[in-house]
C-alpha cells in the first residue's frame, strides 16, 4: 500500500522524458551515443536512462548541491556545475548525440534564451527533448509568448526542426505534461 502510494506521487515526467530519448535514439548504440542531462537535478532522468541501457551521459545544474546528490548516483561521467543560458557552456560544439531536458522550465529556471546554446552542443541529426508541466506555457511570464515563438523563430532560421509535440496527462497530479522533441538541423 505504502509502496503503491509513494509510486503514485513520484512524478512520471522524468520517464517520459527518458522514454522520447530512446525514441530519438532508436537504432543506436546505446553504450556508445553521448547525452547530457540538462539541469539534471539529482539524476532522476538519467537513473531512467540508466534502466534503458545508456551509460555515456553528462549532467550541467546550476546548483553543485542537487550535483553532489546525481554524483553519488554514479550515472554520469562529467558533472558540469553552470547555469544554462545563452552563455557558452564549457562544451565543445556538436558534442552530444541528444539532450534530455527534463522539469527544467518554470518559474526562475531556464529561459528561451538557452535554447542556441543547447542546439551548439548537439551534433546535427542529434535530439533535443524537453518535458516539463505544460501550463507554464501559459502562466509564466518568461515563457508566455515567448517560449514556443522562440523555438519556431529557430526552426525558422534553419537550426533545429520539430520532430513532436505531445500533451500528456498527471506530469503533477491532475497537471498536465509536455514534451518537445527537435531535431538540430
Ligand atoms: C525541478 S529540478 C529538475 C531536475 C531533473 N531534471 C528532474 O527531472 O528531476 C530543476 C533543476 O534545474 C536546475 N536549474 C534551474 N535553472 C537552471 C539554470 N539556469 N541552469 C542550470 N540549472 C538550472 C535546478 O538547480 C534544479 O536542479
Amino acid at each position: 500500500m505504502l509502496t503503491e502510494i509513494i509510486t503514485q506521487l513520484k512524478c512520471i515526467a522524468p520517464r517520459v522524458c527518458a522514454d522520447a530519448v530512446q525514441k530519438a535514439l532508436a537504432g543506436s548504440d546505446r553504450k556508445e551515443v553521448r547525452i547530457l542531462d540538462v539541469a539534471a537535478g539529482t539524476g532522476l532522468v538519467g537513473e531512467e536512462l540508466q534502466k534503458m541501457g545508456f551509460t555515456n551521459m553528462d549532467a550541467v545544474d546550476g546548483s553543485r548541491d542537487m550535483l553532489d546528490l546525481a554524483e553519488r548516483k554514479q550515472i554520469y561521467q562529467r558533472l558540469i556545475c553552470d547555469f544554462v543560458g545563452a552563455k557558452p557552456m564549457d562544451i565543445e560544439n556538436d558534442t552530444y548525440d541528444a539532450i534530455a531536458c527534463c522539469s527544467a522550465f518554470g518559474p526562475g529556471h531556464l529561459k528561451e534564451d538557452c535554447l542556441p546554446e543547447l542546439i551548439r552542443v548537439v551534433k546535427p541529426g542529434g535530439s533535443i527533448v524537453i518535458t516539463f508541466r505544460e501550463e507554464y506555457l501559459h502562466i509564466v511570464e518568461d515563457y508566455k509568448d515567448k517560449l514556443e515563438p522562440a523555438m519556431v523563430r529557430l526552426q525558422d532560421s534553419g537550426l533545429w526542426e520539430r520532430v513532436s509535440r505531445d500533451v500528456f496527462p498527471k506530469f503533477y497530479e491532475d497537471k498536465d505534461g509536455i514534451t518537445f522533441v527537435y531535431k538540430v538541423l
